[in-house]
């Protein structure tokens, strides 16, 4: 079982952790924290009695956009990301925003048929989007 709560500053080495372990872009503590600044309620985290995935976005008055979303690899398959998923999609409804986008590496797949499999579509390509050259599709959904 886990419990779904917003980011705390304490968490950031855990998060950086996941992070580190789980996304091929690499990221600063700072970055976190800034990101968790511009928008706390769009930080969230999945915890057991350790922090085992977390999302983290950025919203305008409109629409609001993911920038990470990672679990811990030993946890995947178990329902984690959709929790965490879910719940960002809540929070982005309370607000009163209509849309949620994002991007994915174009050879990602089990991402894609994740974000597919939540109602996400493919509506864009930026090549070379990564550091190492990789392009990224843009994916959208309305909420
Ligand atoms: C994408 C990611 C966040 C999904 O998290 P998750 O906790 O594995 O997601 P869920 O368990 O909620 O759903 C995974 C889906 O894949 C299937 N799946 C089966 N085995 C799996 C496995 N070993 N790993 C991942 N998914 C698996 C599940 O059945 C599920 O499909 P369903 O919803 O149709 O049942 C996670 O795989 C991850 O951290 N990936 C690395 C980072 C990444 O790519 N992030 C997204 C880029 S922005």
């Amino acid at each position: 079982m886990f419990l779904i709560r917003e980011f705390r500053e304490e968490d950031v080495y855990d998060v950086f952790r996941i992070s580190y372990e789980s996304l091929t872009e690499k990221y600063s503590l700072e970055l976190f924290l800034d990101i968790y600044h511009s928008w706390p309620a769009g930080f969230l985290v999945a915890v057991t009695s350790e922090i085992i995935g977390f999302i983290a976005g950025t919203r305008d008055n409109k629409s609001a956009r993911i920038l990470m979303l990672a679990v811990d690899k030993k946890i995947r398959g178990k329902g984690v990301g959709s929790a965490l998923l879910n719940r960002f999609t809540i929070q982005c409804k309370t607000e009163g925003l209509k849309s949620i986008s994002l991007e994915v590496r174009v050879s990602n797949k089990r991402a894609i048929e994740f974000y597919v499999n939540h109602g996400f579509q493919i509506i864009s390509m930026l090549e070379k989007y990564y550091t190492n050259g990789e392009a990224a599709y843009v994916m959208w959904k309305m909420i």
